[in-house]
């Protein structure tokens, strides 16, 4: 009879406080307050017609909303999948716009960031996300950015992956600063305006990494285009003007 008592006892403790009641189940994780306000601010600088972040409320543990991703150990957000998923007569609903609040400078460990398909409406990209030093996911194809790609791009040394691809007329002026993305893998500038930068061919044969290249429709000089196959030995896939 003895030994009993805490066999009933340690399930009772589990109801009568939530805490406790983590402490009995390992997998759930709890969300970093500062993260989850910082989330918040950043919610509420964009518009969300098709209202895609209602389980975003401060109630609720944040590493259990929609499209946000915690690390399962430190309960840390890691990854934030904001892409719009919807396509056809629902795309456009479900566009998030309104502003990027640098809020987001909060997740300190933030390694993927995909905003893709929704729409800025022609703001530049804010070059705030070039502080943004845990990212190695950018994923920012058709979010209707448009103006000077921010060369602060380049402070972004973890990047493996990076699409600024079908925007509203992101243009670039010196691509210099991207020969410091040295894991880059992926790099997608598809309708990226590039024909003030005559050094391009230079600047994108410095990855030792890059397998993946998108270049189609940035007005390059078609004479550089057609030398790119030996510089760039590493690129697997490439897609610029015809000369590839
Ligand atoms: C935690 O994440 C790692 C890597 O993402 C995974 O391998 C592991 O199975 C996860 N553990 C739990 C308890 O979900
Ligand atoms: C970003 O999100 C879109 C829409 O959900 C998806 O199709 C795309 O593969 C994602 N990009 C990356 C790099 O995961
Ligand atoms: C980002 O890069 C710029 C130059 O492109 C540099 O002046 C600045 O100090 C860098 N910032 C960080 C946080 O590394």
């Amino acid at each position: 009879m003895r030994n009993s008592r805490p066999i009933i006892l340690f399930p009772l403790l589990c109801f009568l406080s939530s805490t406790i009641s983590i402490l009995c189940d390992p997998n759930t994780l709890v969300c970093n307050e500062k993260e989850k306000h910082a989330l918040l601010r950043f919610k509420k600088a964009l518009s969300n017609p098709g209202n895609r972040l209602s389980s975003w409320s401060v109630n609720q543990d944040c590493c259990r909303w929609e499209a946000v991703r915690c690390n399962n150990v430190t309960g840390r957000v890691v990854e934030l999948h904001l892409g719009n998923p919807y396509d056809a007569d629902d795309y456009e609903f479900y566009r998030l716009g309104g502003e990027i609040s640098p809020a987001l400078l909060e997740l300190e460990f933030l390694s993927y960031l995909n905003l893709s398909w929704n729409d800025f409406g022609g703001s530049p990209i804010p070059s705030f996300l070039g502080s943004m030093g845990s990212l190695r996911y950018l994923d920012l194809t058709s979010v209707g950015f448009g103006g000077l790609v921010p060369h602060q791009l380049g402070n972004l040394s973890t990047l493996r992956h990076l699409d600024l691809g079908y925007n509203n007329g992101l243009y670039v002026e010196n691509l210099g600063w991207i020969s410091h993305l040295a894991f880059l893998k992926y790099l997608g500038m598809n309708g990226v305006d590039l024909h003030r930068e005559v050094h391009w061919l230079e600047s994108v044969s410095m990855f030792p990494s890059l397998s993946e290249l998108h270049l189609s429709d940035c007005e390059l000089n078609s004479n550089k285009t057609s030398s790119f196959g030996s510089v760039a030995t590493s690129v697997s896939e490439c897609c610029c003007v015809e000369y590839c």
